[in-house]
Protein backbone atom coordinates (compact mmCIF):
# COMPACT_ATOMS: atom_id res chain seq x y z
CA UNK A 1 0.00 0.00 0.00
CA UNK A 2 2.52 2.35 1.14
CA UNK A 3 4.23 1.61 -1.89
CA UNK A 4 1.52 2.36 -4.07
CA UNK A 5 0.53 5.68 -2.03
CA UNK A 6 3.73 7.01 -0.45
CA UNK A 7 2.99 8.77 3.02
CA UNK A 8 3.08 12.66 1.05
CA UNK A 9 0.05 11.32 -0.88
CA UNK A 10 -2.49 11.46 2.30
CA UNK A 11 -2.48 14.88 1.60
CA UNK A 12 -3.92 14.58 -1.45
CA UNK A 13 -7.37 14.81 -0.16
CA UNK A 14 -6.71 17.95 1.64
CA UNK A 15 -4.80 19.50 -1.19
CA UNK A 16 -7.56 18.35 -3.75
CA UNK A 17 -10.18 19.64 -1.23
CA UNK A 18 -8.78 23.27 -1.00
CA UNK A 19 -8.08 23.64 -4.81
CA UNK A 20 -11.44 22.51 -5.93
CA UNK A 21 -12.75 24.87 -3.27
CA UNK A 22 -10.67 27.90 -4.72
CA UNK A 23 -11.54 26.84 -8.05
CA UNK A 24 -15.58 27.13 -6.88
CA UNK A 25 -14.75 30.74 -5.25
CA UNK A 26 -12.98 31.73 -8.48
CA UNK A 27 -15.96 30.15 -10.91
CA UNK A 28 -18.16 32.40 -8.39
CA UNK A 29 -16.61 35.17 -8.46
CA UNK A 30 -15.52 35.23 -12.02
CA UNK A 31 -19.42 34.91 -12.49
CA UNK A 32 -20.97 37.75 -10.24
CA UNK A 33 -17.82 39.56 -11.86
CA UNK A 34 -18.87 38.61 -14.88
CA UNK A 35 -22.62 38.21 -15.06
CA UNK A 36 -23.10 40.86 -12.93
CA UNK A 37 -24.16 43.45 -13.10
CA UNK A 38 -24.52 44.01 -16.62
CA UNK A 39 -26.83 41.34 -16.84
CA UNK A 40 -28.80 40.65 -14.18
CA UNK A 41 -30.90 43.23 -14.56
CA UNK A 42 -31.82 42.65 -18.29
CA UNK A 43 -35.52 41.43 -18.50
CA UNK A 44 -36.03 42.41 -14.26
CA UNK A 45 -39.96 42.96 -14.19
CA UNK A 46 -41.35 43.28 -11.22
CA UNK A 47 -45.24 42.43 -10.48
CA UNK A 48 -47.02 45.90 -10.18
CA UNK A 49 -50.48 46.78 -8.46
CA UNK A 50 -53.34 46.30 -11.19
CA UNK A 51 -51.67 43.76 -12.93
CA UNK A 52 -49.61 47.04 -14.40
CA UNK A 53 -49.73 50.09 -16.40
CA UNK A 54 -49.94 49.10 -19.97
CA UNK A 55 -47.35 51.12 -21.64
CA UNK A 56 -48.53 49.18 -25.42
CA UNK A 57 -51.82 50.33 -25.12
CA UNK A 58 -51.25 53.84 -23.82
CA UNK A 59 -48.16 54.95 -25.18
CA UNK A 60 -47.96 52.17 -28.43
CA UNK A 61 -52.14 52.24 -29.38
CA UNK A 62 -53.08 55.34 -28.17
CA UNK A 63 -50.75 56.83 -28.92
CA UNK A 64 -50.00 59.24 -26.25
CA UNK A 65 -46.89 61.11 -25.71
CA UNK A 66 -44.11 59.78 -22.90
CA UNK A 67 -44.00 63.42 -21.62
CA UNK A 68 -48.18 63.51 -21.38
CA UNK A 69 -47.20 61.74 -18.18
CA UNK A 70 -43.25 61.74 -17.66
CA UNK A 71 -43.65 65.49 -17.68
CA UNK A 72 -39.97 66.12 -16.28
CA UNK A 73 -37.96 64.10 -18.18
CA UNK A 74 -36.60 67.37 -20.48
CA UNK A 75 -36.23 69.64 -17.39
CA UNK A 76 -35.12 67.93 -14.90
CA UNK A 77 -33.13 64.77 -13.41
CA UNK A 78 -35.43 62.48 -12.42
CA UNK A 79 -38.06 61.23 -15.00
CA UNK A 80 -41.11 61.05 -12.92
CA UNK A 81 -44.21 58.96 -12.24
CA UNK A 82 -47.24 60.44 -12.98
CA UNK A 83 -49.58 60.68 -10.19
CA UNK A 84 -53.28 59.13 -9.83
CA UNK A 85 -55.06 62.56 -10.77
CA UNK A 86 -53.21 62.00 -14.20
CA UNK A 87 -55.02 59.01 -15.00
CA UNK A 88 -58.34 59.53 -13.08
CA UNK A 89 -58.45 62.73 -16.33
CA UNK A 90 -59.44 59.78 -18.18
CA UNK A 91 -60.63 56.78 -15.86
CA UNK A 92 -63.11 59.17 -13.63
CA UNK A 93 -66.44 57.01 -13.48
CA UNK A 94 -68.07 56.31 -16.49
CA UNK A 95 -65.68 58.89 -18.51
CA UNK A 96 -63.92 56.61 -20.82
CA UNK A 97 -67.40 55.13 -21.44
CA UNK A 98 -68.56 58.50 -23.20
CA UNK A 99 -65.63 58.39 -25.28
CA UNK A 100 -65.57 54.68 -25.82
CA UNK A 101 -69.50 53.41 -26.96
CA UNK A 102 -69.38 50.96 -29.29
CA UNK A 103 -65.47 49.98 -28.78
CA UNK A 104 -64.23 47.40 -26.93
CA UNK A 105 -63.42 49.67 -23.90
CA UNK A 106 -66.75 50.41 -23.19
CA UNK A 107 -67.21 47.08 -21.20
CA UNK A 108 -67.22 45.58 -17.68
CA UNK A 109 -64.27 44.44 -17.71
CA UNK A 110 -62.43 47.46 -18.43
CA UNK A 111 -64.40 49.54 -16.16
CA UNK A 112 -63.14 46.60 -13.26
CA UNK A 113 -59.21 46.83 -14.89
CA UNK A 114 -59.36 50.44 -14.14
CA UNK A 115 -61.31 50.52 -10.41
CA UNK A 116 -57.96 50.58 -8.65
CA UNK A 117 -57.12 53.90 -10.49
CA UNK A 118 -60.85 55.47 -9.01
CA UNK A 119 -59.96 53.75 -5.64
CA UNK A 120 -56.84 55.13 -5.01
CA UNK A 121 -58.25 58.95 -6.40
CA UNK A 122 -61.05 58.16 -4.18
CA UNK A 123 -58.93 57.66 -0.96
CA UNK A 124 -55.78 60.69 -2.02
CA UNK A 125 -53.62 57.59 -2.14
CA UNK A 126 -50.84 57.24 -4.35
CA UNK A 127 -50.68 54.38 -6.47
CA UNK A 128 -47.61 52.55 -5.48
CA UNK A 129 -46.00 51.47 -8.46
CA UNK A 130 -42.58 49.49 -8.12
CA UNK A 131 -39.54 51.08 -9.29
CA UNK A 132 -38.03 48.98 -12.24
CA UNK A 133 -34.79 51.32 -12.59
CA UNK A 134 -32.15 52.23 -10.33
CA UNK A 135 -28.73 53.28 -10.30
CA UNK A 136 -26.92 52.84 -7.08
CA UNK A 137 -26.77 55.73 -4.76
CA UNK A 138 -22.63 56.09 -5.47
CA UNK A 139 -23.54 57.15 -9.04
CA UNK A 140 -24.54 60.39 -7.81
CA UNK A 141 -25.14 61.92 -11.52
CA UNK A 142 -27.54 60.79 -13.95
CA UNK A 143 -29.43 63.79 -15.51
CA UNK A 144 -32.49 62.50 -17.74
CA UNK A 145 -33.13 66.00 -19.12
CA UNK A 146 -29.26 66.57 -20.44
CA UNK A 147 -29.42 63.37 -22.47
CA UNK A 148 -32.65 64.16 -23.79
CA UNK A 149 -31.79 67.62 -25.05
CA UNK A 150 -28.62 65.88 -26.43
CA UNK A 151 -30.87 63.94 -28.64
CA UNK A 152 -30.82 60.25 -26.69
CA UNK A 153 -33.97 58.74 -27.29
CA UNK A 154 -35.47 56.70 -24.37
CA UNK A 155 -35.41 54.22 -26.75
CA UNK A 156 -31.85 54.06 -26.56
CA UNK A 157 -31.62 53.24 -22.99
CA UNK A 158 -35.19 51.94 -22.00
CA UNK A 159 -35.98 49.99 -25.16
CA UNK A 160 -39.42 49.63 -26.81
CA UNK A 161 -41.45 50.92 -23.67
CA UNK A 162 -44.16 51.52 -26.19
CA UNK A 163 -44.10 47.65 -27.13
CA UNK A 164 -44.53 47.12 -23.41
CA UNK A 165 -47.50 45.42 -21.49
CA UNK A 166 -45.53 45.71 -18.70
CA UNK A 167 -42.26 47.31 -18.53
CA UNK A 168 -39.17 45.64 -17.96
CA UNK A 169 -35.37 46.24 -17.97
CA UNK A 170 -33.90 46.19 -21.45
CA UNK A 171 -30.79 47.78 -20.94
CA UNK A 172 -28.05 46.44 -18.29
CA UNK A 173 -27.49 49.98 -17.24
CA UNK A 174 -23.92 49.21 -15.76
CA UNK A 175 -20.78 51.75 -15.89
CA UNK A 176 -19.42 49.99 -19.19
CA UNK A 177 -22.91 50.16 -20.20
CA UNK A 178 -22.76 54.25 -19.84
CA UNK A 179 -19.22 54.29 -21.10
CA UNK A 180 -19.80 52.01 -24.17
CA UNK A 181 -22.33 54.68 -25.37
CA UNK A 182 -20.42 58.00 -24.28
CA UNK A 183 -17.56 56.93 -26.33
CA UNK A 184 -19.82 56.89 -29.24
CA UNK A 185 -22.77 59.05 -29.04
CA UNK A 186 -22.88 59.27 -33.11
CA UNK A 187 -24.42 55.72 -32.78
CA UNK A 188 -27.36 56.86 -31.00
CA UNK A 189 -28.30 60.73 -31.51
CA UNK A 190 -31.67 61.92 -33.11
CA UNK A 191 -33.28 64.87 -33.41
CA UNK A 192 -34.57 66.12 -31.11
CA UNK A 193 -38.52 66.20 -32.08
CA UNK A 194 -37.90 62.72 -32.39
CA UNK A 195 -36.48 60.92 -28.28
CA UNK A 196 -39.99 59.77 -28.01
CA UNK A 197 -40.53 58.38 -31.31
CA UNK A 198 -39.65 55.10 -30.24
CA UNK A 199 -40.73 53.43 -33.48
CA UNK A 200 -39.28 56.24 -35.59
CA UNK A 201 -36.11 55.88 -33.43
CA UNK A 202 -35.67 51.98 -34.17
CA UNK A 203 -36.06 52.46 -37.48
CA UNK A 204 -33.33 55.21 -38.02
CA UNK A 205 -30.64 53.48 -35.95
CA UNK A 206 -30.92 50.24 -37.71
CA UNK A 207 -30.77 51.73 -41.05
CA UNK A 208 -27.84 54.13 -39.59
CA UNK A 209 -25.71 50.91 -38.18
CA UNK A 210 -26.51 48.61 -41.28
CA UNK A 211 -25.25 51.03 -43.52
CA UNK A 212 -22.82 52.61 -41.32
CA UNK A 213 -23.44 56.35 -41.90
CA UNK A 214 -24.96 59.08 -40.18
CA UNK A 215 -28.20 60.92 -41.45
CA UNK A 216 -27.65 64.97 -42.19
CA UNK A 217 -30.26 65.24 -39.49
CA UNK A 218 -28.10 63.39 -36.95
CA UNK A 219 -24.48 65.24 -37.88
CA UNK A 220 -26.67 68.33 -36.74
CA UNK A 221 -27.45 66.92 -33.52
CA UNK A 222 -24.35 65.77 -33.01
CA UNK A 223 -22.46 68.59 -33.62
CA UNK A 224 -24.78 70.28 -31.23
CA UNK A 225 -23.28 68.92 -28.31
CA UNK A 226 -20.91 71.66 -26.68
CA UNK A 227 -18.73 69.10 -24.80
CA UNK A 228 -18.36 65.28 -25.38
CA UNK A 229 -19.85 62.85 -23.27
CA UNK A 230 -17.77 62.76 -19.96
CA UNK A 231 -16.01 59.77 -19.31
CA UNK A 232 -13.55 61.13 -16.57
CA UNK A 233 -14.72 59.64 -12.65
CA UNK A 234 -15.96 62.66 -10.96
CA UNK A 235 -18.61 63.24 -13.74
CA UNK A 236 -20.73 60.59 -12.54
CA UNK A 237 -19.39 59.32 -9.00
CA UNK A 238 -18.16 63.08 -7.89
C1 LIG B 1 -50.51 57.54 -19.42
C2 LIG B 1 -49.28 57.74 -18.70
C3 LIG B 1 -47.96 57.26 -19.26
C4 LIG B 1 -47.43 57.42 -20.54
C5 LIG B 1 -48.08 58.09 -21.74
C6 LIG B 1 -46.11 56.83 -20.51
N1 LIG B 1 -45.84 56.32 -19.27
FE1 LIG B 1 -44.13 55.45 -18.66
N2 LIG B 1 -44.96 55.01 -16.85
C7 LIG B 1 -46.23 55.38 -16.44
C8 LIG B 1 -46.50 54.82 -15.14
C9 LIG B 1 -47.78 54.98 -14.33
C10 LIG B 1 -45.34 54.11 -14.75
C11 LIG B 1 -45.11 53.34 -13.44
C12 LIG B 1 -45.56 51.92 -13.55
C13 LIG B 1 -44.57 51.01 -14.21
O1 LIG B 1 -43.37 51.09 -13.92
O2 LIG B 1 -45.00 50.21 -15.05
C14 LIG B 1 -44.40 54.25 -15.86
C15 LIG B 1 -43.14 53.67 -15.89
C16 LIG B 1 -42.19 53.91 -16.88
C17 LIG B 1 -40.83 53.44 -16.84
C18 LIG B 1 -40.20 52.61 -15.73
C19 LIG B 1 -39.97 53.45 -14.53
C20 LIG B 1 -39.16 52.74 -13.46
O3 LIG B 1 -39.72 52.39 -12.42
O4 LIG B 1 -37.97 52.52 -13.68
C21 LIG B 1 -40.21 53.88 -17.98
C22 LIG B 1 -38.77 53.66 -18.37
C23 LIG B 1 -41.21 54.59 -18.75
N3 LIG B 1 -42.39 54.59 -18.06
C24 LIG B 1 -40.98 55.14 -19.99
C25 LIG B 1 -41.97 55.64 -20.81
C26 LIG B 1 -41.77 56.00 -22.19
C27 LIG B 1 -40.46 55.87 -22.94
C28 LIG B 1 -42.96 56.46 -22.65
C29 LIG B 1 -43.28 56.94 -24.06
C30 LIG B 1 -43.05 55.98 -25.12
C31 LIG B 1 -43.92 56.40 -21.55
N4 LIG B 1 -43.27 55.87 -20.46
C32 LIG B 1 -45.25 56.81 -21.61
C33 LIG B 1 -47.11 56.18 -17.15
C34 LIG B 1 -46.95 56.56 -18.48
C1 LIG C 1 -55.60 60.16 -22.28
C2 LIG C 1 -56.46 59.22 -21.60
C3 LIG C 1 -55.82 58.20 -20.67
C4 LIG C 1 -54.99 58.43 -19.61
C5 LIG C 1 -54.38 59.76 -19.15
C6 LIG C 1 -54.78 57.16 -18.97
N1 LIG C 1 -55.48 56.18 -19.62
FE1 LIG C 1 -55.62 54.22 -19.10
N2 LIG C 1 -56.71 53.84 -20.76
C7 LIG C 1 -57.15 54.79 -21.65
C8 LIG C 1 -57.93 54.13 -22.69
C9 LIG C 1 -58.63 54.81 -23.88
C10 LIG C 1 -57.92 52.75 -22.38
C11 LIG C 1 -58.58 51.60 -23.15
C12 LIG C 1 -57.76 51.20 -24.31
C13 LIG C 1 -58.26 49.95 -24.95
O1 LIG C 1 -58.95 49.17 -24.33
O2 LIG C 1 -57.88 49.74 -26.09
C14 LIG C 1 -57.15 52.60 -21.15
C15 LIG C 1 -56.93 51.40 -20.51
C16 LIG C 1 -56.41 51.28 -19.24
C17 LIG C 1 -56.38 50.07 -18.45
C18 LIG C 1 -56.94 48.71 -18.87
C19 LIG C 1 -55.84 47.96 -19.53
C20 LIG C 1 -56.27 46.65 -20.11
O3 LIG C 1 -55.48 45.71 -19.97
O4 LIG C 1 -57.34 46.59 -20.73
C21 LIG C 1 -55.77 50.35 -17.26
C22 LIG C 1 -55.50 49.42 -16.10
C23 LIG C 1 -55.40 51.76 -17.32
N3 LIG C 1 -55.81 52.28 -18.52
C24 LIG C 1 -54.72 52.42 -16.31
C25 LIG C 1 -54.27 53.73 -16.41
C26 LIG C 1 -53.42 54.37 -15.43
C27 LIG C 1 -52.88 53.72 -14.17
C28 LIG C 1 -53.20 55.64 -15.87
C29 LIG C 1 -52.33 56.70 -15.24
C30 LIG C 1 -50.92 56.40 -15.08
C31 LIG C 1 -53.93 55.80 -17.11
N4 LIG C 1 -54.55 54.61 -17.41
C32 LIG C 1 -53.99 56.97 -17.85
C33 LIG C 1 -56.94 56.14 -21.60
C34 LIG C 1 -56.14 56.78 -20.68
C1 LIG D 1 -29.12 57.87 -21.35
C2 LIG D 1 -30.04 56.89 -20.87
C3 LIG D 1 -31.49 57.27 -20.62
C4 LIG D 1 -32.34 57.95 -21.45
C5 LIG D 1 -32.05 58.58 -22.80
C6 LIG D 1 -33.63 57.96 -20.79
N1 LIG D 1 -33.54 57.31 -19.58
FE1 LIG D 1 -35.01 57.06 -18.23
N2 LIG D 1 -33.69 56.23 -16.90
C7 LIG D 1 -32.36 56.01 -17.17
C8 LIG D 1 -31.69 55.60 -15.95
C9 LIG D 1 -30.21 55.28 -15.80
C10 LIG D 1 -32.69 55.55 -14.94
C11 LIG D 1 -32.48 55.28 -13.45
C12 LIG D 1 -32.16 56.64 -12.85
C13 LIG D 1 -31.88 56.70 -11.39
O1 LIG D 1 -31.75 55.70 -10.71
O2 LIG D 1 -31.80 57.85 -10.89
C14 LIG D 1 -33.94 55.95 -15.57
C15 LIG D 1 -35.17 56.04 -14.93
C16 LIG D 1 -36.36 56.41 -15.56
C17 LIG D 1 -37.66 56.44 -14.93
C18 LIG D 1 -37.95 56.07 -13.48
C19 LIG D 1 -37.92 57.31 -12.64
C20 LIG D 1 -38.44 57.10 -11.23
O3 LIG D 1 -38.27 58.06 -10.44
O4 LIG D 1 -38.99 56.04 -10.92
C21 LIG D 1 -38.57 56.85 -15.87
C22 LIG D 1 -40.06 57.07 -15.69
C23 LIG D 1 -37.82 57.11 -17.09
N3 LIG D 1 -36.49 56.82 -16.86
C24 LIG D 1 -38.40 57.54 -18.28
C25 LIG D 1 -37.69 57.97 -19.39
C26 LIG D 1 -38.29 58.59 -20.57
C27 LIG D 1 -39.76 58.86 -20.76
C28 LIG D 1 -37.26 58.86 -21.42
C29 LIG D 1 -37.31 59.54 -22.78
C30 LIG D 1 -37.95 60.85 -22.85
C31 LIG D 1 -36.03 58.42 -20.79
N4 LIG D 1 -36.34 57.88 -19.56
C32 LIG D 1 -34.77 58.53 -21.35
C33 LIG D 1 -31.74 56.17 -18.38
C34 LIG D 1 -32.26 56.88 -19.45
C1 LIG E 1 -27.17 55.92 -25.32
C2 LIG E 1 -26.16 56.89 -24.99
C3 LIG E 1 -25.87 57.23 -23.55
C4 LIG E 1 -25.96 56.40 -22.46
C5 LIG E 1 -26.36 54.95 -22.41
C6 LIG E 1 -25.54 57.20 -21.33
N1 LIG E 1 -25.23 58.47 -21.72
FE1 LIG E 1 -24.60 59.97 -20.48
N2 LIG E 1 -24.45 61.21 -22.10
C7 LIG E 1 -24.73 60.88 -23.41
C8 LIG E 1 -24.50 62.04 -24.27
C9 LIG E 1 -24.70 62.10 -25.79
C10 LIG E 1 -24.06 63.08 -23.41
C11 LIG E 1 -23.64 64.49 -23.82
C12 LIG E 1 -24.73 65.45 -23.48
C13 LIG E 1 -24.30 66.90 -23.59
O1 LIG E 1 -23.19 67.23 -23.13
O2 LIG E 1 -25.09 67.68 -24.11
C14 LIG E 1 -24.04 62.53 -22.06
C15 LIG E 1 -23.68 63.26 -20.93
C16 LIG E 1 -23.65 62.76 -19.64
C17 LIG E 1 -23.25 63.51 -18.48
C18 LIG E 1 -22.76 64.97 -18.48
C19 LIG E 1 -23.90 65.86 -18.19
C20 LIG E 1 -23.53 67.32 -18.27
O3 LIG E 1 -24.12 68.07 -17.51
O4 LIG E 1 -22.68 67.66 -19.09
C21 LIG E 1 -23.34 62.67 -17.39
C22 LIG E 1 -23.02 62.99 -15.94
C23 LIG E 1 -23.82 61.38 -17.89
N3 LIG E 1 -23.99 61.49 -19.26
C24 LIG E 1 -24.03 60.28 -17.09
C25 LIG E 1 -24.44 59.04 -17.57
C26 LIG E 1 -24.61 57.86 -16.75
C27 LIG E 1 -24.37 57.79 -15.25
C28 LIG E 1 -25.02 56.87 -17.58
C29 LIG E 1 -25.34 55.42 -17.24
C30 LIG E 1 -26.26 55.17 -16.14
C31 LIG E 1 -25.12 57.43 -18.92
N4 LIG E 1 -24.75 58.75 -18.88
C32 LIG E 1 -25.51 56.70 -20.03
C33 LIG E 1 -25.17 59.66 -23.87
C34 LIG E 1 -25.39 58.53 -23.07
C1 LIG F 1 -20.70 57.76 -17.42
C2 LIG F 1 -20.77 57.60 -16.01
C3 LIG F 1 -19.65 56.93 -15.26
C4 LIG F 1 -18.29 57.23 -15.32
C5 LIG F 1 -17.63 58.28 -16.19
C6 LIG F 1 -17.64 56.37 -14.36
N1 LIG F 1 -18.57 55.55 -13.76
FE1 LIG F 1 -18.19 54.16 -12.30
N2 LIG F 1 -20.13 53.57 -12.35
C7 LIG F 1 -21.13 54.15 -13.11
C8 LIG F 1 -22.36 53.43 -12.90
C9 LIG F 1 -23.71 53.73 -13.55
C10 LIG F 1 -22.08 52.40 -11.97
C11 LIG F 1 -23.06 51.41 -11.38
C12 LIG F 1 -23.01 50.13 -12.12
C13 LIG F 1 -24.05 49.17 -11.66
O1 LIG F 1 -25.11 49.57 -11.20
O2 LIG F 1 -23.81 48.01 -11.82
C14 LIG F 1 -20.66 52.53 -11.64
C15 LIG F 1 -19.99 51.69 -10.76
C16 LIG F 1 -18.69 51.88 -10.34
C17 LIG F 1 -18.03 51.08 -9.33
C18 LIG F 1 -18.63 49.92 -8.57
C19 LIG F 1 -18.16 48.61 -9.10
C20 LIG F 1 -18.85 48.17 -10.34
O3 LIG F 1 -18.15 47.96 -11.36
O4 LIG F 1 -20.07 48.01 -10.34
C21 LIG F 1 -16.76 51.58 -9.20
C22 LIG F 1 -15.67 51.08 -8.25
C23 LIG F 1 -16.62 52.68 -10.15
N3 LIG F 1 -17.83 52.84 -10.82
C24 LIG F 1 -15.48 53.43 -10.33
C25 LIG F 1 -15.29 54.33 -11.38
C26 LIG F 1 -13.99 54.91 -11.73
C27 LIG F 1 -12.69 54.66 -11.00
C28 LIG F 1 -14.22 55.73 -12.80
C29 LIG F 1 -13.20 56.53 -13.61
C30 LIG F 1 -12.20 55.76 -14.30
C31 LIG F 1 -15.65 55.66 -13.12
N4 LIG F 1 -16.25 54.80 -12.23
C32 LIG F 1 -16.27 56.38 -14.13
C33 LIG F 1 -20.99 55.25 -13.95
C34 LIG F 1 -19.80 55.87 -14.28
Amino acid sequence: MSVLFPKWSNAFPTVFAIAALGGATAAIGGFWYYATPKFWRVGYMPTQPGGGFNHQIHAGKLGMDCRYCHTKVEKSYEANIPNVATCFGCHADGKLNKLAEGTETFSPTHKAKTQFVRDAYAQDASIPWRRVHKVPDYVHNFPHHVHVAAGVSCYSCHGRIDTMPIVHHAEPMSMGWCLECHRAPEKVVVPVDKVTDLRWVQDDLTKRANAGVMTPAAQKVLDAIQKAPPENCGACHY
